[in-house]
């Protein structure tokens, strides 16, 4: 059975060159090992910022340890989080801040409209105790954008500390320290960096990093202490994932070959034109204005024709080598779409035939949704 084009938000379809990566056991003391891992750390790095300022972090483990690695190693224990909310993965935030101990305010807004960086001001304005804002870049909850670099500039003018989640756009979406002024971005293997799972990582300000030394409230979770290790001898200080590693070298340099964040970014929004066009003609309809939509995964109403049924439209495009993904929203009943990953134009018309048909074996006339308002 060949496995189907996976249209999630991860994990995603890899190149061959990616899987090929894998073949090899690297053991974590070999020099060509530590060299890998040293390059991997130091050009996902550059990415975000200047090496002389930031670095890379990974930790063993999906995005969700990365993100309780940061919440945990930056905030001091009398540091106080705000979260600003539009989606699962911001609440997820607040849960991690509480679990771990941390004082947290959520503020929150409905999941298909964008952070709003006047009432962020307002709410910075209100509590001089908040030290750190979370938000998440990319909510995939929805695909919403959220509005990044004005949020920065707000935290940015009340002195307080930026965290960014950017799970679903690092790589692909443009996030830079000289535009939005961060003091954590975090990210993992398998969104647009196209690797497999299995890593999660933190780019940090150098200068904020060496001040955590002690915060961390778990040893396996603590970046500061990984960051130190990083810099004596090059070890990741628990058995690292050498294979998923390994794939992950292989998949920045073809995110180099690609033309960086630029030429992915531009692969994946040329997917999401074809994708919103070709639904839109078949009568869906998506739950974001595109203003506010990211080439990153795309959210549509569940249609009105009672010959649809989730399941059954599923089973329909897998067994044309498709996988789409449920949604998650609490407001309405959506699905959704991805267009990253090792995923082209040309697969995005392929799936748009296969949308076709299954909509015929269902016998769905068209994808029309019950109301839009
Ligand atoms: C924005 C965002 N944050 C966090 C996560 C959590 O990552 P993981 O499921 O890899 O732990 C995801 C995963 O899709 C995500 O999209």
């Amino acid at each position: 059975m060949t496995a189907p084009l996976l249209l999630t938000p991860g994990p995603l379809t890899t190149s061959d060159a990616v899987r090929a990566a894998m073949t090899v056991d690297w053991g974590s003391r070999d020099p060509l090992f530590v060299a890998m891992s040293d390059e991997v750390r130091a050009t996902v790095a550059t990415l975000a910022g200047p090496a002389d300022q930031v670095v890379c972090v990974p930790v063993q483990g999906s995005g969700t340890f990365a993100v309780e690695a940061t919440i945990g190693t930056l905030l001091p224990r009398d540091g106080r989080l705000l979260v600003l909310v539009n989606g699962a993965y911001g609440h997820r935030m607040v849960q991690i801040a509480r679990t771990v101990g941390r004082s947290v305010t959520a503020y929150e807004w409905v999941e298909d409209a964008p952070v709003d960086p006047t009432q962020v001001d307002a709410l910075l304005a209100a509590d001089a105790a908040i030290t750190h804002v979370a938000v998440v870049y990319c909510e995939t909850t929805t695909g919403i954008l959220n509005p990044l670099r004005e949020i920065a500039a707000v935290v940015a003018r009340h002195g307080r500390r930026l965290l960014i989640d950017a799970m679903s756009a690092f790589g692909a979406l443009p996030l830079t320290l000289a535009d939005v002024p961060f003091d954590a971005v975090m990210a993992s293997s398998n969104k647009c960096l196209e690797g497999v799972p299995g890593i999660g990582f933190v780019i940090v300000r150098r200068e904020v990093l060496a001040t955590c030394k002690g915060n961390a409230h778990s040893v396996a979770l603590d970046l500061y202490d990984q960051a130190a290790r990083f810099e004596k001898d090059g070890q990741w200080r628990f058995t690292p994932p050498t294979h998923v590693l390994a794939a992950l070298h292989a998949a920045i340099v073809a995110h180099r070959a690609e033309g960086g964040v630029a030429g992915r970014g531009g692969r994946y929004l040329e997917n999401r034109d074809i994708l919103m066009a070709g639904m839109r003609a078949l009568g869906f309809q998506t739950l974001l204005p595109d203003a506010l939509q990211a080439p990153i995964i795309i959210t549509f109403l569940q249609p009105a024709s009672t010959s649809y049924e989730f399941e059954r439209f599923y089973d329909a495009l897998r067994r044309r080598g498709f996988a789409i993904y449920p949604g998650k929203l609490t407001v309405a009943d959506t699905f959704r779409v991805g267009c990253i990953g090792q995923v082209f134009p040309d697969d995005i018309r392929r799936f748009l035939v296969a949308v076709r048909e299954a909509m015929n074996e269902l016998g769905m006339t068209d994808g029309a949704a019950v109301t839009v308002e």
